[in-house]
């Protein structure tokens, strides 16, 4: 099957690449940027190589390729640090912006897509020509990088240049080279899926072979030849993601070799558990254990209302509870553990494939002793970790996992307590949980005018209880209520999000029904924030 290489430089995105491309049928496996390549990393299925950005600087602490890439004659291209990679490492010159360029940004190939075709007379121009005919003439690129080149490597010209004047495509004169100084991989960016395209059927002629059903059959078959006999548990949290992993589980070994653990925090949405329970043994499943520790999960939050700290004794308890519990359960010494991460949760932990992504926020289900412990062993399956939200709901649909669990939003591992700002009390989560479940109802009753509910359109919604207070009228009396905020995003993984553009009416009627229906809330207010630069949890 045709492949594309992906070398990992750090970047946020990366994956994304491999994502979109996969998308469109073609398989593509990420390495890290410094891989050493032999003769099996670039054997014959591999038709082109991507490099990616990178938070770092080439004339700073920036990875380099191994340099057979510019010697394989496999094409090349470079996104934003990759692009910069590319000419620095061919003898061109990259420098620090005066000023970080970031967020939309208007990019020009006219004349270049020309002469391109005019070019096609050797089989470079050709290639030229396929690469720039995925491109608008004009159009809005996104693009996150403090440097840019300021003298390009010996064999390459400008096809595009950005609005703020600086090179935004380069192609190679005589080699199958390419460069992007935007990320053409973020759905923010105009034609990027066109670009790509371009790139993998234009210059590296793929054929498209690969399919979430064939992505399903590698796995069970890799789990069923590491697993064998061996008891797996798998942690459970209620989401779509962990669900989704139960089912796969479920459907590939016998039932009763699969634990699932299922922790209620006093941390969940309303009437979680029992949907977790009901949708687990419709799922096959044997041996649920359900840990109650909602008393011991407040008590560690008490007094706490740092973000981290709070993120971090969640975490600390998660661990306490789950080996006291884990070994409650006597499973024997060999057993694996199951954790439906998925590569997102890798990547914002600054654990993804290429070491070097940065730390946005500590995602408790990465790291535990426990968890290190059986990765150590070798006894750790995640098999979800290469996959996006999106991703996983085909694979849960093809498995036959409820719709309901399906379409579910994500819902992130410390629960409420990061949707609750401030210090987290039962009091709260109680207000919270209960304006919460009005909005999702609400979602879910409203539709379209094409007839779509609400909460199918958008990709995740949720209330936030503020930590502040503001004064209201109830029925001629005053009233001292707390402050709800009601994010709603439309994303297609999470990476990057819009705000959800409600009809006023809608909101306003959203409100009504919840400052009527839930006493302690008094007002009731919209966050109209993007990601970036906001994060879609507010915690
Ligand atoms: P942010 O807030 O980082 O969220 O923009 C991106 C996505 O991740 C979810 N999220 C988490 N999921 N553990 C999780 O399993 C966590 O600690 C966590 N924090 C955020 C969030 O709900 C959104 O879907």
């Amino acid at each position: 099957m045709d492949k594309i290489l992906i070398l990992d430089f750090g970047s946020q995105t990366t994956q994304l690449i491999g994502r979109r491309i996969r998308d469109m049928g073609v398989y593509t496996e990420i390495m890290p940027g410094d891989s050493a390549l032999g003769a099996e990393a670039l054997g014959p299925e591999v038709k082109g190589i991507i490099l990616s950005g990178s938070p770092e600087s080439v004339y700073d602490q920036g990875a380099a390729p191994d340099k057979k890439i510019y010697d394989c004659g496999l094409p090349l291209l470079g996104i934003c640090y990759g692009l910069q990679r590319m000419t620095h490492d061919l003898g061109g010159k990259v420098e620090p912006l005066p000023k970080r360029e970031y967020g939309r940004i208007g990019v020009k190939v006219a004349g270049s897509k020309e002469q391109g075709a005019s070019n096609g007379n050797n089989v470079c121009g050709e290639l030229a020509a396929k690469f720039l005919s995925g491109f608008k003439d004009s159009f809005i690129a996104w693009m996150s990088h403090g440097d840019t080149l300021t003298k390009l490597a010996p064999g390459f010209k400008e096809a595009g240049t950005s609005d703020t004047g600086y090179p935004a495509v380069i192609v190679h004169e005589e080699k199958p080279w390419f460069g992007l100084q935007f990320h053409p991989e973020v759905t923010h960016c105009e034609c990027g899926n066109e670009i790509l395209s371009a790139f993998i059927f234009g210059v590296c002629a793929c054929t498209a072979g690969w399919t979430m059903e064939h992505y399903v059959e590698e796995v069970r078959s890799s789990l069923t030849a590491r697993i064998g006999n061996s008891p797996v548990l798998l942690l459970i949290s209620g989401g779509v993601d962990s669900t989704v992993a139960g089912a796969l589980l479920l459907k590939t070994l016998q039932s009763d070799q699969v634990h699932l653990m299922y922790m209620d925090t006093g941390l969940m949405r309303k009437d979680e558990t029992k949907a977790v329970k009901a949708s687990l043994e419709q799922l096959g499943a044997r041996h649920l254990h359900i840990v109650m520790c909602e008393e011991e999960f407040l008590g560690a939050l008490k007094g706490l209302s740092e973000p981290e700290a709070k993120r971090r004794a969640i975490g600390d308890l998660f661990i306490t509870i789950q080996e006291r519990e884990v070994a409650r359960l006597g499973l024997p010494e060999h057993y694996f553990l199951a954790q439906g991460t998925l590569y997102t949760d890798l990547i914002e932990s600054g654990k993804g494939v290429g070491k070097k992504a940065h730390l946005i926020k500590s995602h408790h289900n990465v790291g535990s002793p426990l968890v290190d412990a059986k990765r150590k062993a070798g006894k750790i399956i995640e098999p979800l970790d290469r996959l996006y939200k999106d991703e996983v709901r085909r694979v849960g649909r093809f498995l036959g996992v409820d719709e309901d669990v399906v379409r579910r939003h994500p819902f992130p591992g410390p629960g409420l307590a990061v949707r609750i700002l401030g210090e987290v009390t039962r009091e709260k989560c109680d207000i919270l949980r209960e304006a919460d479940a009005i909005y999702i109802e609400e979602l879910k009753r409203r539709k379209t005018p094409a007839g779509r509910s609400l909460y199918d359109e958008i990709w995740q919604a949720f209330a936030v209880l503020l930590p502040i207070r503001s004064v209201g009228v109830a029925g001629d009396v005053r009233k001292y209520g707390w402050v709800l905020a009601l994010r709603a995003i439309t994303s297609a993984d999470g990476m990057t999000a819009d705000v959800y553009p409600f009809e006023t009416k809608d909101l306003l009627e959203i409100s009504t029904r919840i400052t009527n229906s839930v006493q302690d809330i008094g007002r009731v207010t919209y966050d109209i924030s993007s990601k970036p630069p906001a994060t879609i949890e507010w915690e």
